[in-house]
């Protein structure tokens, strides 16, 4: 059999070097690692005790155990060895509130979310979650800025529901891969014949979203900012904002507004006004436009050569499925 040479573009990448020369790129670089959120809890005495946590892991099966590491400056750290019992609540895709109060140190974070107290932990068990893992502390280990708890598991509940994931410094769903649903030759149910017509209309909508959304990607490259930068310069736009509004505004994660924050402040790109609050200087507010510009053409470049009637009718469609507010 011949051996036929197979070309390679060797891929340039983004960023690159010693993580802690660059400690924000070095975040960013472990941020394309995708995970679910968790709020871990236990309690203390008569105090519940909770915090949002993405840096759990399973371990084992046999004997059941699971990890997550802990900043050792975090205020709930005592309580989880004084206690050495926790509960991790695995939080659907509802529950980004729940994740930004339990990330933020809320004093009121356990009246945002029911719950009640675990049988076997004692530890509160929150409701709407997609998994209850109540745990026994088996060992701490030390992790740098962190230390690694390990537990075992002694009671475990699933739940009906989709996971709440976080990647790339923000929230995000679990979907189904396009290529797993080519729109092109999914016949839509099994007795359904297999024309382009019959394709599911929810599979079209999605490899549609998810295919202009990555093409919008280069237009934001070119301009200089990602997704992230993107969505803080357009809430910017609107106006002053302080960094928790902006977390709860963009649906991004603590770090990842503080990091798009600080780049956009050291690039002269926003300053704060008397109020502490951010805003956009002019060189960031000429960023937003372009932002703005470039989402009209490439919205224009993407219908050209369908017919306006069609254009305003599939509007109408997708107006229709909104959710009435
Ligand atoms: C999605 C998400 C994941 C987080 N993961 C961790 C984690 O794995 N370990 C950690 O120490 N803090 C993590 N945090 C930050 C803590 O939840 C946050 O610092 C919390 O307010 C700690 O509160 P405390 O200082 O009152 O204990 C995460 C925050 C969010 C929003």
């Amino acid at each position: 059999m011949n051996a036929t040479a197979v070309s390679r573009t060797v891929q340039e990448p983004i960023e690159a070097g010693d993580p802690r020369a660059e400690p924000r790129a070095f975040r960013r670089c472990l941020g394309q690692f995708a995970t679910g959120v968790t709020v871990i809890t236990t309690a203390h005495g008569d105090t519940p005790v909770g915090m949002a946590v993405n840096s759990f892991a399973a371990v084992s099966l046999d004997p059941p155990l699971i990890l997550w590491s802990v900043r050792r400056e975090s205020r709930s750290l005592p309580a989880f060895l004084e206690t050495a019992r926790f509960a991790v609540n695995v939080l659907s895709a509802d529950q980004v509130e729940v994740s930004q109060a339990f990330g933020s140190g809320h004093p009121e974070r356990f009246s945002l979310a029911p719950w009640s107290a675990g049988t076997h932990s004692g530890a509160p068990l929150l409701d709407d979650a997609v998994a209850h893992l109540e745990c026994r502390l088996e060992a701490v280990h030390e992790g740098g800025d962190h230390l690694i708890l390990v537990g075992h598991v002694e009671q475990y509940a699933r739940f009906d529901g989709s996971p709440l994931l976080f990647a790339q410094g923000t929230y995000a769903v679990a979907d189904d891969h396009p290529a797993g649903h080519d729109s092109t030759t999914d016949p839509g149910p099994a007795e359904a014949p297999a024309t382009d017509t019959d394709a599911l209309f929810t599979t079209l909508l999605k490899d549609a979203a998810h295919r202009m959304s990555t093409l919008f990607d280069e237009h934001r490259h070119t301009i200089g900012v990602n997704d992230v930068t993107s969505r803080v310069v357009n809430r910017l736009g609107a106006g002053p904002c302080g960094s928790e509004e902006l977390e709860h505004a963009t649906y991004l994660g603590r770090r990842a507004v503080e990091d798009a924050l600080a780049e956009l402040v050291e690039q002269g790109h926003a300053g704060r006004d008397p109020h502490g609050r951010y805003e956009l200087t002019a060189s960031g507010r000429r960023i937003g436009q372009r932002l703005r510009h470039s989402a009209r053409m490439f919205t224009g470049q993407q219908l050209s050569g369908i017919p306006e009637a069609d254009i305003a009718a599939a509007r109408r469609v997708l107006l229709a499925l909104q959710p009435s507010s």
